[in-house]
């Protein structure tokens, strides 16, 4: 739930201009870029624990310039075989509209999912059978993705039919033909492919998190083995309760839909049909019954159950899972014999890997449900990194500060580079950043969310020692996270000569493999020939009377503003003295974001530098930023004033001609 109010126009805004006309940096060059610098953050507040800390090290202790890295290089782990990040080798493979030849003749970087169907799983069958599950399909699929599907089983020939079938259907429905043109589907089973698919699939088999085979095996007195069954478990984020490892009596329990004494303790065997899944298993519950076995009616598919609509806001504590209907469990349920069930997951070779368009082996993740919308969210990603690696082949000077490099404990990830004038000099810095795990596999991935912070330090005594840098989110479980953040506005913190970098993350994390390049390179965009040429592609508008192609300091013919926008949640009312767990929620559920629009002819947003006085009298001079660091909360009861300001080298500006003209307004949003 998101709560948003705005508050615009609330706050005074003011341009100091301290007796010029306006205060801008003119026509701002790169070089006038990089002194804008104020701490925007004038306060540590009890969360900013990792800036404080490495605050302490400030006093000239040379001992946190010992360079890591080398230490941190732990070899990854080899598995024999095919890993993820390997390339992928040529291959074709006959398909029910001729030969599948990869990579493609056409020399187009496609991404390739490669899927390969089982009937023994329910999880699979559900994929095949949902129609939502098969229009998505159609419909997500990004346009540089084709998928390659495959069968496990004997019957191949007829599985291949039975997808076309079902994909055709989806397609007619969703008007979407035009996708079957990327979708391949083989009539050769897995084991008699005689390629090195089946390598990867086997090699990468898993069982759990709807990989691996999911079943429920029935134990009666009656009968020699027991009969196991393949089994779906209710949606994971609607029911939370999970099957334990033991044997559970089963009892019929009719349709479900009213609750049904002497369930104590066992598992209800339950029709599918008369009420909803949530309406069964709640009945259930209430019947005291340790859990729920659905079961589909004779020829019907296993479902997705899931809660609907209001239902969803009813917790409900026990497991359910929905099944076939087995006559044998069915028979002797009838004639009131005891049966058992006990629940299972055997490994199964991998349903699914990918190719990205670089012709990289990739997981596919965890699919939360039984969709192919998973399919199209990776092969959205395949497409954003395909694009990283456009916008990585622009010339740059890189700086290498760690290269899979251990990212653990208090500590992090620390190394000390060299920077040259030229690179500190230039005007645009990116930080491409990636996060990798100790081993090749997802599986070897930290859990959890944490946030991951760069800080960096040039000069031990400088107060700009150790701020941030840049920000990360951590993926769950997942070793392909891959970004490159443009920072320019703070190159600032960067000066000539030995820069001390620091990566982190929560100390009680799962280490990362954190990698972090500096590319420095000039934007082009002030001065040059061609500046607002090269923004076409951003939106401004090509071929327009007079000189638009000249780059002029930010400002183009034609081109959208980009609104400035700062997050300043940790300066919520509350953030100081508080105890961290209420600085903590308060990061958590309400975030708190400044936007400014600002233009003026020839000022870029990053001249700016905000700073604000929340119901003070005195504003601070902006020649003494530092006196800042006493802001307090923001106080909604009062009136509040914004100061925006930049600063020459540390003063206000002193422009030897009107720079300009600024239109600027700005909004304080509040989400809660
Ligand atoms: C395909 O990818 C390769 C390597 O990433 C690149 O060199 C090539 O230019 C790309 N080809 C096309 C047509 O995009
Ligand atoms: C999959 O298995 C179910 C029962 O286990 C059956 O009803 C269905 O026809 C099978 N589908 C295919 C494509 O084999
Ligand atoms: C069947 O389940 C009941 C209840 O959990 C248990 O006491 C019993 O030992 C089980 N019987 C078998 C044969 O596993
Ligand atoms: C649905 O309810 C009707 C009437 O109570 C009952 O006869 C029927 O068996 C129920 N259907 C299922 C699938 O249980
Ligand atoms: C942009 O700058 C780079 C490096 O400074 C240079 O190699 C390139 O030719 C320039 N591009 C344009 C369009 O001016
Ligand atoms: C907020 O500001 C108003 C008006 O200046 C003042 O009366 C009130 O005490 C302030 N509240 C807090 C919590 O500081």
């Amino acid at each position: 739930m998101v709560l948003l109010y705005t508050l615009s126009m609330t706050f005074c805004v003011l341009i100091k201009t301290s007796g010029y006309e306006v205060l801008a940096s003119g026509r701002a060059s790169a070089s006038r870029i990089r002194s804008n610098l104020v701490r925007l953050s004038h306060r540590d507040d009890t969360e900013n624990s990792l800036g404080n800390s490495l605050n302490l090290g400030r006093n000239a202790n040379l001992r946190a310039t010992i360079n890591f890295k080398s230490r941190g290089n732990a070899s990854p782990i080899s598995i024999e075989g095919f890993e993820p990040g390997d390339t992928a080798p040529e291959f074709q493979i006959k398909t029910l509209d001729g030969e599948f030849v990869y990579p493609p003749r056409s020399g187009l970087n496609i991404s390739l999912i490669i899927h390969a169907f089982t009937n023994k799983s329910a999880f699979l069958e559900c994929l095949w059978t949902s129609l939502s599950s098969l229009s998505d399909l159609v419909q997500y699929l990004p346009e540089s993705c084709h998928v390659l599907f495959l069968t496990f089983d004997d019957m191949a020939a007829r599985d291949a039919l039975w997808m076309q079938e079902q994909i055709h259907r989806a397609a007619t429905l969703s008007h979407r033909k035009d996708v079957l043109s990327r979708l391949h589907i083989s009539p050769v089973p897995v084991y008699a492919l005689g390629n090195w698919i089946p390598n990867v699939l086997y090699s990468w088999g898993c069982s759990g998190h709807n990989c691996g085979l999911a079943q429920v095996a029935f134990t009666s007195t009656e009968w020699d083995t027991p009969v196991v069954a393949k089994r779906l478990d209710a949606r994971y984020d609607w029911l939370m309760g999970r099957w334990d490892q033991r044997s559970y009596r089963v009892i019929d329990a009719g349709d479900g839909c009213e609750p049904c004494a002497a369930l104590a303790g066992a598992v209800a065997w339950v029709s599918e049909g008369n009420c909803s899944f949530f309406t069964k298993v709640q009945n259930m519950a209430k019947s005291m019954a340790a859990g729920v076995l659905v079961y589909a009616s004779l020829g019907n598919p296993i479902q997705d159950m899931n809660c609907e609509g209001e239902e969803c806001g009813t917790p409900l504590g026990i497991p359910a899972s929905m099944v076939h209907v087995e006559p044998a469990v069915v028979s002797a349920l009838l004639r009131k014999q005891p049966v058992n069930a006990s629940f299972q997951i055997t490994p199964s070779a991998n349903f699914f890997f990918g190719i990205d368009q670089q012709g990289a082996l990739a997981q596919m993740g965890w699919f939360l449900y039984p969709t192919f919308r998973f399919f199209g969210w990776q092969a959205q990603w395949f497409d954003y990194l395909g694009q990283l690696q456009e916008r990585l082949r622009i010339p740059a000077q890189v700086v290498t500060v760690f290269h899979n490099t251990l990212m653990h404990g208090d500590k992090g990830a620390i190394a000390t580079v060299e920077l040259q004038a030229d690179m500190v000099n230039s005007d645009v810095l990116e930080l491409e950043v990636a996060l990798s795990c100790p081993g090749r596999r997802d599986e070897t991935c930290p859990h959890w969310d944490h946030t991951v912070q760069l800080f960096v330090c040039c000069d031990y005594f400088s107060p700009y020692c150790n701020r941030e840098l840049g920000r990360w989110i951590t993926a769950f479980r997942r070793g392909i996270g891959h970004w490159l953040t443009d920072v320019s506005p703070l190159l600032p913190l960067l000066t000539t000569g030995k820069c001390t970098f620091t990566m982190k993350t929560v100390p009680w994390a799962m280490p990362w493999m954190a990698s972090l390049n500096l590319r420095f390179r000039s934007s082009n965009y002030s001065g040059s020939a061609l500046g607002c040429a090269a923004r076409v592609v951003e939106g401004a508008v090509p071929n327009e009377h007079g000189t638009w192609l000249y780059g002029r300091g930010g400002w183009c013919d034609g081109l959208q503003v980009n609104p400035w926008i700062i997050d300043i949640s940790s300066q919520l009312p509350g953030a100081r003295g508080q105890t961290k767990e209420r600085a903590y929620n308060c990061r958590r559920s309400t975030q708190c974001w400044l936007v400014a629009q600002i233009r003026g002819h020839g000022a870029p947003a990053p001249a700016f530098a905000l700073n604000y006085a929340v119901n003070r009298r005195e504003l601070s001079s902006p020649s003494a930023p530092s006196a800042n660091s006493e802001v307090q909360g923001l106080n909604m009861t009062g009136s509040n004033t914004i100061l925006y300001f930049g600063l020459y080298e540390g003063q206000d500006p002193d422009p030897r001609s009107n720079p300009g003209y600024i239109i600027m307004s700005s909004y304080l949003v509040l989400y809660n």
